[in-house]
C-alpha cells in the first residue's frame, strides 16, 4: 500500500464523542464568545498559554543569565513535539520565527548552476514562496512555476515539469486559497527518479492532516503554529536526517555552530537540524506554542482529521444543498481543513457574518475553516447565517 493508498484510507469522517470534545473546547476561551471558523488564518490559543506568559514576565522581572538553559531545553522541547508529530525523530525540526526566514535559509544552500539549476513550483502557494525564489534567481536559481489557474493541482504536468534540470520541487502540502491537497508520496517519486529535492510547506496541513515525513521520504517541510497548532508567532523547519549532512546554509548564524553555547567561534555545524538555527532563539512563542501542541497530540491526528473530515464535510453538503459553489476539493482525500465558497460580494458578506460572531476568512473565496475544536452544530448556525446573508440578511 503507498502513502497515498494509506492517507485515503485514513480519511474517515468522525466527530470526536461529546464528553471529552466539550472538555477540550472548554480549554479555548475564544470559541466563548464566536463561532471561530477560522483556524486556516489563525487557530485559536487555549487558556493555559496564560500561565505561560506569567511565567515569562516573573522570568523576566527575576531575570539570571542561567534563565537560557530552561529556554533553550524549552526550545527544544517544541522542536521534538512538531518532530513527533509528524512523524520525524528528534533533533531533525528547528524553529525561527516564520516560513520565510527558514525557506531563505534552505535555498540558501544550494548552487544554481546549469544544468541543474530549477526550482519546480505551483501557481497555488503562500506569496511568500514565490518571492523567496525570485529572490534567488540572483544567485541563479531558475523558476518553473506549474499552473492551472484553478483551485487544483494540475499533477501531471508537475509530474511533467521534474526532469534531470530540476533540483529542487518547492509545493505546498495543501494550497492556503483553495484547501486542496496534493498527492506527496507522487512527487517524492518523481523528484527522487530524477535526483531532485522536494521541499514542502505543510503551513496548511500540519495540525490538521496527518503528515508522516518518514513513510513519505520527503526532504525538507516547513511549518508554522499559529493556524492549525493553535500555537503564535514560531515556524518550523524539518530536514531529512540522512540529507542534513549534505547542506550548508549560507544565511546563517552562530547558533548553528558546532560550539556555539562556548561562545567560542564555531568550525562546524551544530548536530541535525540545529545547523539551520540563526541568532539569539526567540523562546516565547515555542513555550507558548507548546500548550496547543500538547493539546493536539492528546487528541490524535487520526481523530483530528476524522473531525475535521465530519466538519468540512457539513459545510460542502449545506452549500450544495444551498446551491453554492464549493471551490476546495470535495472528495475527503483531495481537502485540507478548509473549504472554499465562491460567494459573490464574499468579502462584504465576511463582514456582515463577523458583526453576528462568525468568524471565517476571505481571500478571493470565502474561506471557513472548522478545527477540532469545532461543533457541527456550529457549522450550521454558521452556513443557516451565510444563507440568510446571501438573501439580504432577512433574519437580521
Ligand atoms: C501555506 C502558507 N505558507 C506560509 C504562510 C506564512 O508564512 P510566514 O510564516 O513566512 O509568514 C502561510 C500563512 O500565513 C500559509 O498559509
Amino acid at each position: 500500500m503507498s502513502t497515498s493508498d494509506l492517507e485515503s484510507a485514513a480519511d474517515v469522517a468522525r466527530p470526536l464523542d461529546a464528553g471529552p470534545h466539550a472538555a477540550l473546547r472548554a480549554k479555548f476561551p475564544l470559541l466563548e464568545s464566536c463561532v471561530y471558523l477560522n483556524s486556516n488564518s489563525t487557530g485559536a490559543v487555549p487558556r493555559d498559554v496564560e500561565h505561560v506568559l506569567a511565567r515569562y514576565w516573573e522570568t523576566l522581572r527575576t531575570w539570571r543569565d542561567d534563565v537560557w538553559q530552561g529556554w533553550l531545553e524549552g526550545l527544544g522541547r517544541y522542536a521534538d513535539s512538531v518532530a513527533t508529530l509528524i512523524g520525524a525523530p528528534p533533533g531533525s525540526v528547528v524553529t525561527d520565527a516564520n516560513l520565510s526566514t527558514l525557506l531563505a535559509r534552505v535555498a540558501s544552500c544550494f548552487d544554481y548552476r546549469p544544468p541543474r539549476d530549477r526550482v519546480v513550483t505551483t501557481d497555488l502557494e503562500f506569496p511568500t514562496v514565490p518571492f523567496v525564489w525570485n529572490a534567488f534567481r540572483r544567485y541563479g536559481a531558475r523558476l518553473d512555476v506549474v499552473g492551472t489557474g484553478g483551485p487544483r493541482f494540475d499533477e501531471d504536468a508537475l509530474e511533467r515539469h521534474i526532469d534531470e534540470r530540476t533540483l529542487l520541487v518547492c509545493v505546498p502540502h495543501a494550497s492556503f486559497s483553495s484547501g486542496a491537497t496534493l498527492d506527496l508520496a507522487r512527487l517524492v517519486r518523481r523528484a527522487h527518479d530524477v535526483g531532485a529535492l522536494v521541499v514542502v510547506d505543510a503551513f496548511q496541513t500540519v495540525g490538521v492532516v496527518p503528515l508522516d515525513v518518514a513513510a513519505l521520504g520527503v526532504d525538507v517541510v516547513l511549518g508554522g503554529s499559529h493556524k492549525w497548532l493553535c500555537g503564535v508567532g514560531t515556524a518550523f523547519l524539518y530536514v531529512r536526517p540522512d540529507l542534513v549532512g549534505d547542506l550548508e546554509p549560507a544565511a546563517t548564524g552562530w547558533q548553528a555552530g558546532d560550539r556555539a553555547m562556548t561562545f567560542q567561534p564555531s568550525t562546524g555545524w551544530a548536530a541535525g537540524a540545529q545547523r539551520f538555527a540563526g541568532g539569539t532563539p526567540y523562546p516565547l512563542t515555542s513555550l507558548a506554542s507548546q500548550v496547543g501542541l500538547d493539546l493536539l497530540a492528546g487528541v490524535g491526528m487520526p481523530a483530528i482529521r476524522a473531525h475535521s473530515l465530519a466538519c468540512t464535510q457539513r459545510i460542502i453538503d449545506r452549500a450544495e444543498a444551498a446551491g453554492i459553489p464549493v471551490v476546495s476539493p470535495t472528495e475527503p482525500h483531495r481537502r485540507g481543513g478548509v473549504v472554499c465558497l465562491d460567494v459573490p460580494d464574499g468579502e462584504a458578506v465576511k463582514r456582515r457574518l463577523a458583526e453576528r460572531n462568525l468568524v471565517c476568512s476571505w481571500r478571493g473565496y470565502l474561506r471557513v475553516g472548522p478545527h477540532v475544536y469545532n461543533t457541527l452544530e456550529e457549522i450550521d448556525e454558521f452556513m443557516d447565517a451565510l444563507e440568510s446573508e446571501r438573501r439580504g440578511g432577512d433574519d437580521r
